[in-house]
C-alpha cells in the first residue's frame, strides 16, 4: 500500500448550540470521557469539547464546536448523513438500545445490514448516530480478495417492504440496562456516511488522497434506488476497522449540505506523524488539491482540504495526544499558550460544565 494510505479516522467534529446538553449526551449516556475541555482557537468565546476513550485515541474522538446561536444544519451532497460507533456483538448493541430507551432516547433498529447490524439514534442537535456492530464485515458476499468490484444487492428481508418493521421495533435487550457496562463501551468510529454528487469521482478522489479502496458496491438499504458505496483501508486480505467511509450517491441537483447544529463540520484522518503528514500535504498538492498549511492544534497537526463535492477533510497526525497539558486529560478547562493572558476573561464568557 501507498505511504499515503490513512490508517483511518482520527476525528470527526460536529456542531452542538449547548455543551451541556452535548456532556450529558456524549459522556452521560454514551459513556465517551470528556479528554479536553478548551476553546475554539479561532474563536475563544466558545468551547471546543473532545470526547474520546480512556485515553482519548485516534478514531474514537469526537469534537464538538460550541456555535450557541447556530441554525439547525442539514444533511446535503457533500456532508455527512451520519456516524457510527462500534460494539462487540448484537447482544451489547441490544443493551445499548434498552440503555438509550430507558433514558428516552428513541432508536430505530437493530437493522440487519448484512456486513453488520444496527441501531440508529439522534444526539440533542438532531446528528444522526448509529452504532453498529464489528462483523461480520464486508466479504459475506464477495471474496475477501475481490471486495468492491461487483455491484451487491442487499437480500429482500433488508430492505423496505421485506423487513418486519414490527418485530424490529418490538426486540430490545430482555433485561433492565441500568449501566454502561465494560462489554458494552463504545470502541471508537465504525463508519462515516456522507452524500456526493458523483460516486465515481469520490472515489478516484478517495484513493488518490487517502488511500482508502472501494470496499463494497450496494444499495442504501432504507432507499434501495440509491447507490451507496463504501471505501476502505483495505490490502486485499482484511479491511481495517475504524477506516469504513461510506456515501450514498444524489443526483447533481439534489440540496447541498448546511452547517450548523447537528451537522458534522469535518472528518479527520490519521497521519502517524509530523514527517509523514508534511510528505502527505506535497502529496496532495501534487494532484492538484488546495491544501492548508500544517496547523498546530496542540494535541495533533492538521491539514484541511475539500474533496470535489465540497466536503471538508483533515489529516490529523497520532501525537501528541490529550496528555500533552494535563496529566488528568478533561479536567480542567486548557488554553493555548497565546490565550492564556486572556484567562479570565474567556472563563467568564463560558457557561460552567459540571464535572
Ligand atoms: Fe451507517
Ligand atoms: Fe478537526
Amino acid at each position: 500500500m501507498s505511504q499515503f494510505t490513512t490508517l483511518g479516522f482520527h476525528h470527526v467534529t460536529l456542531v452542538a448550540r449547548d455543551v451541556r446538553a452535548t456532556l450529558a449526551f456524549y459522556r452521560d449516556l454514551l459513556g465517551f470521557r470528556l479528554v479536553k475541555r478548551t476553546v475554539n482557537f479561532d474563536d475563544p468565546s466558545s468551547y471546543h469539547l473532545y470526547f474520546g476513550n480512556e485515553t482519548g485515541a485516534p478514531g474514537t474522538i469526537v469534537t464538538f464546536f460550541e456555535w450557541p446561536a447556530s441554525a439547525r444544519g442539514r444533511y446535503g451532497i457533500g456532508g455527512i448523513h451520519h456516524h457510527a460507533f462500534s460494539t462487540s456483538t448484537r447482544d451489547t448493541l441490544l443493551q445499548w438500545k434498552r440503555w438509550l430507551n430507558g433514558r428516552g432516547v428513541p432508536t430505530s433498529g437493530p437493522m440487519e445490514r448484512g456486513y453488520f447490524t444496527s441501531l440508529y439514534f439522534r444526539d440533542p442537535d438532531g446528528q444522526v448516530l448509529e452504532i453498529a456492530t464489528r462483523g461480520p464485515g464486508y466479504a459475506i458476499d464477495e471474496p475477501i480478495g475481490t471486495l468492491g468490484s461487483t455491484q451487491t444487492q442487499p437480500g429482500s428481508t433488508q430492505l423496505p417492504g421485506g423487513r418486519d418493521e414490527a418485530a424490529i421495533a418490538a426486540e430490545t435487550w430482555p433485561e433492565p440496562v441500568n449501566a454502561i457496562t465494560p462489554e458494552m463501551q463504545l470502541a471508537g468510529l465504525h463508519h462515516v456516511t456522507g452524500m456526493t454528487d458523483d460516486l465515481d469521482r469520490a472515489s478516484e478522489f478517495y484513493e488518490a488522497a487517502l488511500g482508502l479502496r472501494m470496499v463494497k458496491r450496494s444499495v442504501n438499504q432504507d432507499s434501495p434506488d440509491v447507490l451507496h458505496y463504501f471505501w476502505a483501508n483495505y490490502d486485499g486480505t482484511r479491511v481495517l476497522s475504524g477506516s469504513s467511509l461510506t456515501m450514498f450517491g444524489w443526483p447533481p441537483r439534489a440540496p447541498r449540505a448546511q452547517y450548523g447544529a447537528g451537522q458534522t463540520h469535518h472528518i479527520a484522518f490519521r497521519a502517524p506523524d509530523r514527517e509523514s503528514q508534511t510528505a502527505w500535504r506535497e502529496h496532495l498538492l501534487s494532484i492538484g488539491l488546495s491544501v492548508s498549511p500544517v496547523m498546530d492544534r496542540t494535541y495533533f497537526e492538521s491539514i484541511y482540504f475539500r474533496a470535489p463535492d465540497g466536503m471538508l477533510f483533515e489529516i490529523a497526525t497520532d501525537g501528541p495526544g490529550f496528555s500533552v497539558d494535563e496529566a488528568e486529560p478533561g479536567s480542567a478547562l486548557k488554553l493555548p499558550e497565546w490565550l492564556e493572558t486572556r484567562r479570565t476573561e474567556i472563563e467568564s464568557a463560558l457557561q460552567k460544565l459540571s464535572g
